[in-house]
């Protein structure tokens, strides 16, 4: 891919983009990520309400038919996510007792990374499991399990494939804050426990002229010596959206990725969108619009010179 070729060139490992059988399904997406993206990630079917919506019955249909497409076009996967409070069934929410969450859990992780062993560069082991305070959520692998719940991620994730690298993945990461501090702290202990984690995810769903804070941020999170990416970009612009507002987006994601290639460990960047028509921005944010490098039609918008032109 273009955007992917030229990432490559400045040492990184890919520029990506989401994609599922949803958005697959559109030829225009395929020929996309078949000429500009270098990596996919699942945007929900690997998620745990898509793959085991009752205990022990797994659904691997859409999350086969996306890691399929991505590793038949020779494109890396990024899992995503193994553990996380969101998209989460009832029935897990609902246990209350250590041993059964933990064997839940094990089996969970155990399952998925088995599945696509050898298939998959990266996983999002753990996802937003702090609040914007920086405590931890209040997710039932916290209340049940305390942070414990990560180590057992971690370490039945590295035992089901050695050769994925680990990562802890979360939003807000773009600015100072309790929050960032917490999860360096997080790592740290991790580190100095053994437990296997190889790299740390800033969502980095932005907000349109607030991204200043990005590259001093990712510069502290590589300071820990683990790989970092940016694992769901988006600039998203507060309607209406005018010429002047998508130039300013142009100046932005050339920001972003200027901020990338200011830390030699920031292995990757993914967009989490193809194009503007297929964005979790028009129901999550309605008062914003238009947060991805192509438009409704599919033509290359302002954003994407940004990114081409800092590469
Ligand atoms: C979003 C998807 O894009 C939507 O289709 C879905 O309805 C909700 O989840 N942080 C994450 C992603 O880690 O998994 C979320 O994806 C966006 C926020």
């Amino acid at each position: 891919g273009l955007l992917d070729a030229k990432f490559k060139a400045k040492g990184r490992r890919y520029y990506g983009a989401i994609a599922d059988p949803n958005t697959l399904s559109n030829t225009q997406v395929q020929t996309l990520l078949k000429t500009e993206f270098g990596a996919i990630t699942p945007e929900n079917s690997l998620k745990w309400d898509a793959t085991e919506p009752s205990r022990g019955s797994f659904n691997f249909g859409n999350g086969d038919q996306t890691v399929n497409f991505a590793t038949s076009n020779g494109r890396l996967v990024r899992g995503h996510t193994l553990v996380w409070h969101s998209q989460l069934p009832g029935w897990v929410s609902s246990i209350t007792d250590k041993a059964t969450l933990t064997t839940v859990l094990q089996n969970h992780v155990t399952t998925l990374v088995s599945r696509y062993r050898g298939k998959i560069y990266a996983w999002d082991v753990v996802n937003e499991i702090f609040d914007d305070s920086g405590n931890f959520r209040q997710s039932v692998f916290y209340k049940v399990l305390g942070e414990t719940f990560v180590d057992i991620a971690f370490k039945a994730a590295r035992a089901a494939d050695p050769a994925a690298k680990l990562y802890i993945n979360d939003y807000n990461l773009d600015g100072p804050g309790n929050k960032i501090d917490q999860l360096l702290a997080l790592v740290n202990r991790l580190k100095s426990r053994g437990i296997p984690i190889d790299g740390i995810g800033s969502q980095a769903h932005l907000i349109l002229g607030q991204v200043g804070g990005v590259q001093a941020q990712l510069v502290r999170l590589g300071a820990t010596g683990l790989e970092v990416a940016l694992t769901e970009l988006d600039i998203r612009i507060p309607k209406d959206v005018t010429s002047a507002k998508l130039s300013q987006q142009q100046n932005d994601y050339a920001t972003v990725t200027r901020a990338c290639l200011a830390v030699s460990n920031c292995v990757g960047i993914t967009v989490w969108g193809v194009s503007d028509r297929n964005s979790w921005v028009d129901s999550t944010f309605p008062t914003y619009d238009s947060p991805l490098l192509f438009d409704d039609n599919f033509a290359k918008k302002p954003a994407y010179n940004g990114v081409d032109g800092a590469l």
